[in-house]
């Protein structure tokens, strides 16, 4: 018996149908949006994440899926979707000339984590970049875009945290000041602040060891610290999310864990999902572009966890692309009826099962049932001579008689006559 690998999940009919769900539902918001889709490969060259995320966050140092193929070319299993769509996007010249480009991906990522509640080392995201002018009305954009979709989804409580974490300009200032007080604090704080210390200060921000957590919140924040045209961009994205009325809070300690950010980050957490409470998470990322030889052209994107989605989803009925009726034949002499009668039905647009086994009765009924099929027809030699076929309610277990041709059997199943 060979099994999945730790950190992966298989996707089985009956919860399949909530991802479909949530996809489409996604699918619908983007095109209100005006985003279109792009897909990229599932691996990248490793140079690509390196160059992004950064040499010393998290995941490049000990997250990465990467791996030589035969040609000795080190490659790596996407742990993102932002950069290879900057990268997409520069290699296949979008970019040039033609305003704001809004795009969506949604596909697996690879990270190689703890597994637990809600994290896994293979996990899909579903994710959008806006690449165009550095203008924080995207950011809002963007925003009210995802608390639209909550709403849609039926999703709540959450919250969004924002954060400015400046630009290349101020942050060095920043970085200077913020340093110097964690090397005061250092001797209280944990390993990995310890490390982190020296290679990436801001994510010392971003610690959750309880003992660290008093030092930490003394720490400086970056808001203080930003410069004109920051403090301006930041004052923008508020005034306009509390023009819309989108609830917010800003949270000096959200610094996310990809160094490509600047100005806006922000996330939205969820009190109904466990220690992994970022449903998602973004922000802006103005010098990405350039940092992977393409033009200077300002980001901003998000992307969101589907797993933790799907958690945090109502727990209702999403069996809404599932068969809508089984046709139970009672016996083969019934077969060359039903495989007429399942074609008709399918032209009809109504989604038909057709059980192919010589099954009694009770046990197709059954099979209806597990697959959670809203209606049976049901129908023997004598039904057929008589024209008639009996159609249950699965829900009810009601049964009533009706003529066995399609628009009678549209009517019965959605209510309404045959198209
Ligand atoms: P991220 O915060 O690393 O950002 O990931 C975004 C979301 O993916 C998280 O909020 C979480 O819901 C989900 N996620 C991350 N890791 C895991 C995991 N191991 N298991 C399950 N879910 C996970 C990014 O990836 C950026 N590329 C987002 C972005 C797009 N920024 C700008 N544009």
């Amino acid at each position: 018996m060979i099994h999945r690998i730790k950190g992966t999940q298989d996707l089985l009919p009956g919860e399949i149908e909530k991802w479909q769900y949530l996809e489409q539902k996604a699918r619908d918001i983007f095109a209100r949006y005006g985003y279109m889709e792009i897909r990229t490969p599932i691996f990248e060259e490793t140079e690509l994440f390196v160059r992004s995320i950064g040499q010393e966050t998290d995941i490049v140092q000990k997250e990465m899926y990467t791996f030589a193929d035969k040609s000795k070319k080190s490659l790596t299993l996407r742990p993102e979707g932002t950069a290879p769509v900057v990268r997409a996007c520069i290699e296949n010249n979008l970019l040039a000339g033609s305003g704001t480009l809004k795009l969506f991906y949604m596909g697996p990522m690879f990270r190689y984590e703890r597994p637990q509640k809600g994290r896994y080392r293979q996990f899909y995201q579903i994710g959008a970049e806006v690449l165009g002018p550095d203008n924080p009305l995207i950011d809002v954009e963007v925003m009210e875009m995802l608390v639209r979709f909550l709403e849609e989804l039926e999703i709540h409580p959450y919250q969004l945290h924002i954060n400015s974490i400046g630009c290349p300009g101020c942050r060095p200032k920043y970085l200077k000041v913020l340093r110097a007080e964690i090397t005061h604090a250092l001797p209280q704080l944990c390993a990995d602040c310890n490390r982190r210390a020296s290679t990436n200060p801001l994510r010392v921000l971003d610690c959750k060891v309880e003992t660290d957590q008093a030092h930490i919140n003394a720490l400086p924040a970056s808001l203080d610290y930003l410069c004109e045209d920051c403090r301006t961009h930041f004052a923008v994205v508020q005034r306009f999310l509390n023009n819309r009325d989108i609830h917010y809070s800003v949270n000096s300690r959200l610094v996310r864990g990809l160094d490509y950010y600047e100005k806006t980050t922000f996330e939205i957490t969820s009190d109904l999902l466990g220690a992994q409470n970022a449903l998602l998470g973004g922000g802006r990322y103005n010098g990405l572009s350039e940092s992977l030889g393409g033009p200077a052209i300002s980001g901003f994107g998000f992307a969101l966890g589907e797993e933790r989605f799907i958690l945090a989803l109502p727990k209702e009925d999403y069996f809404w692309m599932r068969p809508e009726v089984y046709l139970a034949p009672l016996g083969p002499a019934c077969f060359d009826f039903a495989v007429t009668l399942a074609s008709q039905l399918r032209r009809n647009e109504i989604r038909a099962f057709l059980e192919f086994g010589d099954k009694s009765l009770k046990s197709q009924l059954r099979h209806a049932d597990k697959l959670r099929i809203p209606f049976a027809l049901i129908f023997g030699t004598e039904e057929l001579h008589r024209k008639e076929i009996q159609c249950k309610n699965m829900r009810d277990g009601t049964q009533v008689t009706i003529r066995a041709e399609v628009s009678e059997i549209i009517r019965a199943i959605r209510g309404d006559t045959a198209r």
